[in-house]
């Protein structure tokens, strides 16, 4: 086994590798999730879903909550403070049949904050208990018993780094993993996450500690996973519009070296995403979607500037499909 690349074990669930895809609100959609699968990532999550909007039986939370074609094992995240929503939301996961239920404890979205979720539990480690236990028994009601995990911010603010206290009352609620974005809610995506607090949660955890912040390519990754002893690791802003990520990520821990792919590489990716968008979503949404997503797939690209600036007015995929091309023969 290699030192830093290796399964991972939550309660009677094995992860063959410790690579994987975090959830990223607007991006990680299922169509991105089965590209990552395909290129690598051990794990993924889908976005953040509403309790709320799932038990008022909303209609797009369907196709948040559905698993990506190559997708072998994702975790579906709900957001909510309040446990008997919760228990109910996750009770509705059953046609869904994901491996894993993670409890976001990070998103610093005001609205989501106000009504006491995403980061707002972290003001509670209590109620953060209860929402925990609530997941879980649903979990053992209705899903076969599958993992509940949660992701947490180092705390509030930098006077209130409050990371420990949460993770604790998670594990002891019966949490099998936790996730660390190592920022607090006050930094929101801005400023150095700061690697030490997951570092000390992965030494005092007994269930497996995934960590994030800064990962943007494959040597970060294996600085994390040396550094703080963390049991996996995962993408974020790092795999936008670059899937390789994962498979270049394993090549480095486990050979010490990778390649990176071709530009037409990172177009004909991007293009599938669109395709697969195209027939989750609907033409016109996909290709809205996948403006940003294409700017992340041509970032760094010599002509990529010129090339973006047509792209955001395309509105089929035929007319993506001719602006891809002709920027690929020139
Ligand atoms: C646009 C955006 C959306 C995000 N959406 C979610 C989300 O739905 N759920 C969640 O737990 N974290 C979410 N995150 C946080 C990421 O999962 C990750 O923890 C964070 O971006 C730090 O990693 P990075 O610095 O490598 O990007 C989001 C981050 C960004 C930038």
């Amino acid at each position: 086994m290699n030192a830093l690349f290796h399964p991972i074990r939550i309660r009677s669930l094995v992860i063959p590798g410790n690579l994987f895809l975090a959830p990223v609100a607007g991006y990680t959609d299922r169509a991105f999730r089965s590209l990552c699968a395909e290129q690598g990532a051990d794990f993924s999550f889908t976005e953040l879903v509403s309790s709320e909007a799932l038990v008022r039986g909303g209609v797009k939370t369907d196709a948040l909550l559905r698993r990506g074609e190559e997708e072998q094992r994702y975790a579906v995240q709900l957001f909510g403070a309040d446990p008997l929503v919760m228990y109910r939301a996750a009770s509705l996961l059953l046609p869904y049949a994901p491996e894993a239920v993670d409890i976001n404890c990070g998103c610093p979205v005001p609205k989501v904050v106000k009504a006491g979720a995403g980061s707002g539990l972290m003001r509670n480690p209590a109620l953060l208990g209860r929402v925990v236990e609530a997941v879980l028994r649903a979990s053992r009601e209705f899903l076969a018993e599958v993992p509940v995990t949660v992701k947490l911010r180092s705390g509030w603010d930098a006077s209130s780094l409050n990371y420990r206290e949460c993770a604790e009352a998670a594990v002891q609620a019966g949490a099998a993993l936790v996730s660390l974005h190592a920022r607090t809610r006050a930094q929101g995506y801005e400023g150095r996450s700061d690697w030490s607090h997951i570092a000390d949660l992965a030494s005092r955890l007994e269930v497996p500690v995934v960590g994030s912040g800064d990962l943007f390519c494959p040597e970060d990754a294996e600085q994390m996973l040396r550094e703080t002893g963390c049991a996996a690791v995962m993408f974020a802003r790092g795999a936008m519009g670059n899937p390789f990520i994962f498979a270049q990520t394993r090549s480095l821990l486990c050979t010490g070296a990778y390649s990176a792919p071709l530009a037409v590489d990172r177009i004909r990716l991007g293009f599938r995403h669109l395709v697969m968008l195209a027939s989750n979503l609907g033409e016109g949404v996909a290709c809205r979607e996948m403006r940003k997503q294409f700017c992340a797939y041509t970032k760094g690209m010599a002509g990529g500037a010129p090339l973006r600036n047509r792209l955001v007015h395309a509105e089929t995929v035929a007319e993506y499909r001719a602006l891809l091309q002709d920027y690929l023969e020139k």
